[in-house]
C-alpha cells in the first residue's frame, strides 16, 4: 500500500517516524556501480533488497548534491541536482520509486548553514567585492588590527579559527568570511531574505520529488548573535558545543524561526513528511526546543551517542532524554554511530568508552576488539528496545570496527589538516562496506579497482556474504531484533518502566509482556526469572554473560 507520492503507509494511524528504524547510508561508501571506487545511487539501488530484508523502515542518505567534496559532500555547490559521481536526478527518482515499492522511506540531507565555496552565490560574492549585496548572503567582515586579525574569536568545528581572509580582485589581502566548518564551507547569513526564500524552493524541490523527510545538517549553527560578538573561547579551545551556554554562534534562539518556517512547508505537503535535526547542544532541555510541536519532528540524541558504556550513565541519559521530550510530545531518537563518530564497536572496547564528536577521539588508546564487539551487540538490543526512533549507521549491522590504521596519505577528512594533524578525523568510520569475497574491494566495487578509502584485508570474515548464513553473526542478530521489533506491538508505543536489578544491570519493561536486560557487570547474571528468551546478543542459558543483552517474553502479569 502506498500513500502520498508513493510513500509506504503503515495503516496503524501512528506517524511512522515515531518508532522508525532509520538506516544511515553514507553514499560514498555503501556500494559502487560504475567502478570508480566511490559508492553511488546505482550501487544503493542494487542493494535495496538487502536493506528491506534487514528490516529497517527508512534510509537517510548523506548529501548527494554536486560538490567539490572538501567535506565529503557537506559542501554543496548546487542544492537541486545530483553529483555526477553519484548519478543523476533520474537515478534519484528511480531510487525513490524502488525504495517506496519495498516499503522503505527516504530522507535526504539538507546542508543549509553553509554552501560550498564553489557555489555560484559565493563565487559571485567573491567577485563582487566589499560592500556589495552579493556579499550580504554570507558573513564578510573587515579584520581587526587593521585587517590582519580575524573579526572575532569564533572557532571552527574542525579546529582553528572560523574565519579565512580573501584576496580581493586586485590581489590585495581583503575581508574575512565566516566558516564554522572548513574554509571551503562559507556560512550563509540566514537573516538575508533571499537566503530564506531560496531554501524554501530547495525544500519544495525535494518534497515535490516525493522524499519522505529531511535531515537538517548543523541546525544550531544557522543563527548568529547580531554584531557577531566574541564567544570568549580560550586559545586552542575545541568545538565543545555540548558544554556551551549563551554562545553567540551556536544554538542561538533565532534558529527556531527558520525551523518553524520549514515545518510549515513540510506540513503543506500530504502524507507524513519528517524533519530530523542534527543538533549537538547543551543537554536534553536545549535539545527539546528543536522538537516543539511547530518545529522539527525529531532530533538526533547525541547524549546517548556520547554516553560511556556504564549502566548508571546510560540509565541517566535515557531518563533525562525521555523526561525532556515529554512536555513537547516528541519521540526520542537513539543513535550509537554515524559518519562523524568513532564506530561504537571500537569505542566500547577502549578504556574510555564515551565518544567525542568529529573524530577528535581517534588518538585514544587502542581498543579490545572482542570486548568492543560484545558490547556493541548488547548496545544494539538496548537501543532497539527503547521507546522512540533508532538510527543505525551502515556497517554497524556487520559489527564493523573503526579503521584506526588508515595510512596518513589516505586521510581526507578536513579534521586531519585543520587539527594540525593531531586528530585523524572521521575517515576511519567511513571505509567502504565489505559485501562479499576474500579480499578488498569485497564486492564494494569491481575487482582491481581501489575503493576511495582502503579496506582492511581482515574484513573477509565480516562481509555480508560471510555473515548471512551464520545464525551467530552480528548481521543475524540485527535481523532478528528488527523483525521482532516490527512484530511486537509494545515496541511501538508502550512506555518504558525500569525493573530494579542492581547498579550494573539495565532491565526495562515495555508493557507487561516484554523485557530487555543488559548485563554491564563483570559477572554472569541469573536471568531465569525473566521469562522466555526472544533474542540474545551472546550466550544466555539461564545466565546472561557480562556485556550481553537479551529480550524476554515475560508472559504478562
Ligand atoms: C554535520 C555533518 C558532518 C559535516 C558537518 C558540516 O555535522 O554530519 O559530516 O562535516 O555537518 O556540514
Amino acid at each position: 500500500m502506498t500513500g502520498a507520492a508513493g510513500a509506504p503507509v503503515t495503516g496503524t494511524g501512528r506517524a511512522w517516524w515515531r518508532d522508525a528504524v532509520v538506516y544511515e547510508v553514507y553514499l560514498r561508501s555503501f556500494a559502487d556501480s560504475d567502478d570508480d571506487g566511490v559508492g553511488d545511487l546505482g550501487g544503493l539501488r542494487s542493494r535495496l533488497p538487502y536493506l528491506a530484508d534487514l528490516g529497517v523502515d527508512a534510509l537517510w542518505i548523506t548529501p548527494w548534491y554536486p560538490s567539490p567534496m572538501a567535506d565529503g559532500g557537506y559542501d554543496v555547490a548546487d542544492y537541486c541536482d545530483i553529483d555526477p559521481r553519484f548519478g543523476t536526478l533520474d537515478d534519484a527518482d528511480a531510487l525513490l520509486a524502488e525504495a517506496h515499492a519495498l516499503g522503505l522511506r527516504l530522507i535526504v540531507d539538507l546542508v543549509a548553514n553553509h554552501t560550498s565555496e564553489q557555489h555560484p552565490w559565493f563565487r559571485a560574492a567573491l567577485a563582487a567585492g566589499p560592500g556589495s549585496p552579493e556579499r550580504d548572503r554570507y558573513f564578510f567582515r573587515n579584520g581587526r588590527a587593521g585587517g590582519a586579525e580575524p573579526p572575532n574569536d569564533w572557532i571552527s568545528a574542525f579546529g582553528g579559527p572560523a574565519w579565512s581572509r580573501v584576496r580581493e580582485a586586485d590581489g590585495s589581502p581583503g575581508q574575512w568570511y565566516l566558516h564554522l566548518f572548513a574554509p571551503q564551507q562559507p556560512d550563509l547569513d540566514w537573516t538575508h531574505p533571499g537566503v530564506r526564500e531560496d531554501f524554501d524552493a530547495v525544500l519544495r524541490f525535494w518534497f515535490d520529488r516525493g522524499v519522505d523527510g529531511i535531515r537538517v545538517d548543523a541546525a544550531p549553527a544557522m543563527a548568529k548573535v547580531t554584531g557577531l560578538p566574541d564567544a570568549g573561547h580560550a586559545p586552542g579551545a575545541l568545538f565543545e558545543s555540548r558544554t556551551w551556554v549563551g554562545n553567540p554562534h551556536w544554538d542561538v534562539d533565532e534558529v527556531h524561526d527558520i525551523l518553524r518556517r520549514w515545518r510549515r512547508i513540510g506540513d503543506s505537503y500530504g502524507g507524513d513528511r519528517l524533519f530530523v535535526t542534527e543538533a549537538v547542544v547543551n543537554g536534553p532541555e536545549r535539545l527539546s526546543r528543536y522538537v516543539r510541536p511547530d518545529e522539527m519532528h525529531t532530533s538526533f540524541n547525541f547524549d546517548y551517542l556520547t554516553c560511556p558504556w556504564d549502566a548508571r550513565s546510560l540509565r541517566a541519559v535515557i531518563d533525562a532524554s525521555l523526561a525532556a521530550l515529554e512536555p513537547v510530545g516528541a519521540p526520542a531518537t537513539w543513535v550509537l554511530s554515524s559518519h562523524d563518530e568513532t564506530r561504537h564497536a571500537t569505542r566500547f572496547g577502549r578504556a574510555r568508552t564515551g565518544a567525542a564528536t568529529m573524530g577528535f577521539d581517534t588518538g585514544a588508546p587502542s581498543a579490545d576488539r572482542e570486548l568492543g564487539l560484545r558490547r556493541a551487540r548488547a548496545a544494539a538490543l538496548l537501543t532497539l528496545a527503547l521507546p522512540g526512533s533508532a538510527y543505525l549507521y551502515q556497517g554497524e549491522e556487520l559489527g564493523l570496527p573503526e579503521v584506526e590504521d588508515l595510512p596518513e596519505e589516505a586521510l581526507q577528512d578536513p579534521t586531519w589538516e585543520r587539527s594540525g594533524r593531531t586528530a585523524r578525523g572521521r575517515d576511519g568510520c567511513r571505509v567502504p562496506l565489505p559485501w562479499r569475497g576474500e579480499r578488498p574491494p569485497f564486492g564494494f566495487t569491481e575487482d582491481g579497482v581501489a575503493p576511495w578509502l582502503p579496506q582492511p584485508p581482515g574484513w573477509a570474515t565480516m562481509t555480508v556474504a560471510a555473515q548471512e548464513g551464520d545464525p551467530a553473526s552480528t548481521l543475524s542478530l540485527y535481523r532478528a531484533a528488527l523483525q521482532l521489533r516490527r512484530r511486537l506491538p509494545e515496541l511501538a508505543g508502550a512506555p518504558l518502566t525500569w525493573v530494579d536489578s542492581g547498579d550494573d544491570v539495565l532491565a526495562l519493561d515495555r508493557g507487561p509482556a516484554f523485557r530487555c536486560v543488559v548485563n554491564l557487570s563483570g559477572e554472569p547474571l541469573d536471568v531465569t526469572a525473566h521469562g522466555r528468551v526472544l533474542v540474545a546478543s551472546g550466550p544466555c542459558d539461564g545466565r546472561l554473560q557480562p556485556d550481553t543483552a537479551a529480550w524476554f517474553a515475560t508472559g504478562g502479569t
